[in-house]
């Protein structure tokens, strides 16, 4: 094992005078798949002297070469021999060289997301998502790290899609690093685009929580998911029940969709979610994240009968189609309550979404040698995945979209998801119908936190504060918000038990401003009184403020304006003048470059007066920001929550829509 000592020289070295030792590749590792080759000659051409930008010349001619190999094989230059010697994962803050703790909590993060038991593809400095980088290549991280060591904080850092840039004098308020990803005029922002900016070395897709260094593994989507499915719930409760005995049926058990049996357990339902690929099932089995594997059509009936009967909790995984499922509950009458769809159809031609009635393998075949034929199958499977879908809602079950383009691809596919006035689709969104109104117009949303000593001691320490003050908020909150309140502290309760920490020691907790806002002061006091160390604040970029997404964050937006991305905008500009200890603001993020602009932050908590006017003006900011907008949409929960805001906040002056008589719009068009 390295020394500290060993690593802390590597971390200050930056890139090394001598050439290190050629890369060799690591097989178990997770790897990313060959990117397309989007570059004409002059353009490689362009690339090496790109990628040559930060060595010194007496290593060029090796380096060159090297690094048109790895263009050809890749089709990206990561630049492999220059990734550290040393393990990549969060130490205790107290272990990062350096002159600023700001500086050491954002190289603690950069290390979490790069580790190899949290990150995708870890040699390729992907965290999530297939694209979602922390850097482009491994010169850019060692620089990064350098400059963060030697920091002081009188200065900010400049990111730019994982470039240093460099270090600017600034002031000890003023962010210590600001973080853009995949900024590019809007005419240039085409798939094909990212591709070659890509691949030129220039840009960089940075998902959401990737290249802003504030990923914490699979815990987020799992509090997520388990969240829409009790609002999901609550939408079809009919006297207040619970979803005791309901069935969930939906697919996918991958990267984000591999939380879905988790969360039906967490929320008390019955589920059962079809994966055709075996890899992805044993994955979630052998983590205990879903409880039965079943691949005979017939034998999950019998078992889904049984598990009704008993009202049992259990997630069942059907080794097979989704489609078949959906068709097979049809033809034996067994009634879903819930229903959903996370195989990655943003992704359909390239292994996104599989067609029915053939192999896994066989699938796999035709979609690299006959394309267009896979292509036909897909939409044929589309049209039919559709028709069993409507077959049960027909019969009653609640089916929404989880953000995956089911809808958009299936009705591309001419199937039949459009309502009756053929602009919208037939079923709703997770945003438009659960989210939005039930949790983002009233400001609750991923709020998150590291412990940055590294120790378990300290996130059961912080959980008991979060729990205690959210239970003091819940005695005075409106009856509007109870019921959030509850899922909450019921979820701070259980994280514990569930075991959801994969790297550094986090948590996730959806809050409203007034909640996350307590919660971090009363962090700051502890640390303070020495109770606990240094904690990191954060939240995913799927929040209320941060992103505009039109099919998606802001999909509940009706005014027109879903697809202008101001709050986006204000959002990282006034969280960096707030207090921020960094922000960033991304072009992509999980529903693709040029679909929508977000942002996000972190800020460190090291117990002082300074933080805690930091932490109050920034995180009211960060919530209030979003509401106001979506007030100013006419939704009525924002319009609620933003006028509570000012009752609270005398210095906060919303503008209020006025509404308007349908009846006399209606008589004038
Ligand atoms: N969980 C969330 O909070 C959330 C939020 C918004 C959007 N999404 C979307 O959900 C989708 C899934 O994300 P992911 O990271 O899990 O992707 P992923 O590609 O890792 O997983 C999708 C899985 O679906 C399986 N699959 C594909 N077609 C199938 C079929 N016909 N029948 C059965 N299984 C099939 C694949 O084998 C794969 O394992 C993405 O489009 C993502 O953007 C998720």
């Amino acid at each position: 094992m390295m020394t500290l000592k060993a690593f802390k020289h590597e971390l200050m070295e930056g890139i090394p005078n001598e050439l290190p030792p050629a890369y060799e590749f690591n097989s178990n590792l997770n790897h990313a798949p060959k990117r397309k080759d989007s570059l004409n000659k002059e353009e490689k051409k362009l690339a090496l002297k790109n990628a040559l930008r930060y060595f010194p010349k007496k290593h060029h001619a090796v380096l060159a070469r090297e690094f048109a190999e790895e263009l050809e094989e890749y089709g990206r230059i990561y630049m492999l021999r220059y990734k550290p010697t040393h393990k990549l994962h969060a130490r205790n803050i107290e272990e990062y060289p350096g002159k600023s703790l700001q500086a050491k909590a954002v190289m603690l993060m950069i290390q979490n997301n790069l580790d190899h038991a949290v990150a995708q593809h870890p040699d390729e400095l992907i965290t999530y998502g297939g694209n979602g980088a922390v850097f482009q290549n491994w010169a850019q991280y060692r620089l990064c790290m350098k400059y963060l060591a030697e920091m002081t904080d009188e200065q900010t850092l400049c990111m730019y899609s994982g470039h240093p840039m460099g270090l600017f004098p600034s002031h000890k308020d003023a962010p210590r690093v600001i973080v853009t990803n995949g900024m590019v005029i809007p005419n240039y922002s085409k798939p094909d685009d990212w591709e070659k900016f890509n691949a030129l070395g220039v840009s960089q897709f940075g998902q959401m929580t990737a290249g802003s260094y504030m990923y914490i593994g699979p815990q987020g989507i799992v509090h997520g998911t388990t969240i829409t499915l009790l609002n999901a719930g609550r939408k079809i409760s009919k006297a207040g029940e619970g979803l005791s005995g309901k069935l969930f049926v939906t697919a996918g058990l991958g990267g984000m969709s591999g939380a879905q049996p988790k969360a039906g357990n967490i929320a008390g339902c019955i589920s059962v979610t079809a994966e055709i690929n075996p890899k992805a099932i044993n994955t979630r089995h052998s983590q205990g994240w879903v409880d039965e594997v079943i691949s005979d059509l017939d034998e999950l009936c019998t078992r889904v009968r049984k598990a009704k009967k008993d009202k049992e909790i259990v997630s069942i995984a059907y080794q097979g189609n989704i489609v078949d499922v959906w068709e097979k509950f049809d033809t034996e009458n067994i009634f879903v309550d819930l229903g959903s769809d996370q195989t990655s159809l943003h992704n359909p031609w390239a292994g996104g979404y599989y067609p029915v009635g053939l192999s896994f393998e066989k699938a796999n075949d035709m979609m690299s040698n006959n394309p267009a034929d896979f292509k036909e199958k897909i939409q044929d499977t589309l049209r039919r995945h559709a028709s069993a879908v409507n077959k049960h809602t027909a019969k009653g079950t609640y089916f929404f979209d989880y953000g995956n383009a089911f809808l958009l691809e299936s009705s591309r596919a001419g199937a039949d998801v459009m309502a009756e006035d053929g602009i919208n689709f037939r079923y709703p969104s997770y945003v438009q119908d659960i989210m939005g109104p039930m949790c983002f117009d009233y400001g609750f949303g991923p709020f998150r936190w590291v412990c940055a000593s590294g120790k378990p001691e300290d996130l059961l320490e912080t959980d008991q504060i979060a729990c205690k003050v959210l239970e003091d908020i819940m005695q005075n909150s409106p009856v509007d918000i109870q019921q959030q309140m509850a899922d909450n502290i019921q979820w701070i309760k259980g994280a514990q038990e569930n075991k959801l920490v994969v790297g550094s020691q986090a948590r996730i907790l959806y809050a409203d401003a007034e909640g996350r806002i307590k919660i971090a002061a009363a962090f700051n006091e502890a640390i303070n009184k020495g109770q606990i160390g240094p904690v990191i604040l954060g939240r995913d970029h799927h929040d209320v403020s941060g992103t505009d997404s039109p099919y998606r964050e802001t999909s509940n937006i009706y005014d027109g304006s879903k697809f202008t991305a101001d709050m986006a905008i204000h959002n990282v500009i006034g969280d960096s003048f707030r207090g921020a200890t960094w922000v960033s603001i991304h072009n992509g993020g999980g529903v693709g470059w040029g679909e929508v602009i977000n942002g996000g932050f972190g800020m460190l908590l090291d117990g002082t007066k300074a933080a805690d006017k930091k932490l109050r003006s920034m995180l009211f900011w960060d919530v209030n920001n979003g509401i106001s907008r979506r007030s100013w949409a006419r939704n009525e929960e924002a319009i609620f929550a933003i006028k509570r805001a000012m009752e609270n906040e005398p210095l906060l002056k919303i503008t209020i829509p006025n509404t308007t008589d349908n009846e006399l719009i209606d008589s004038i068009y």
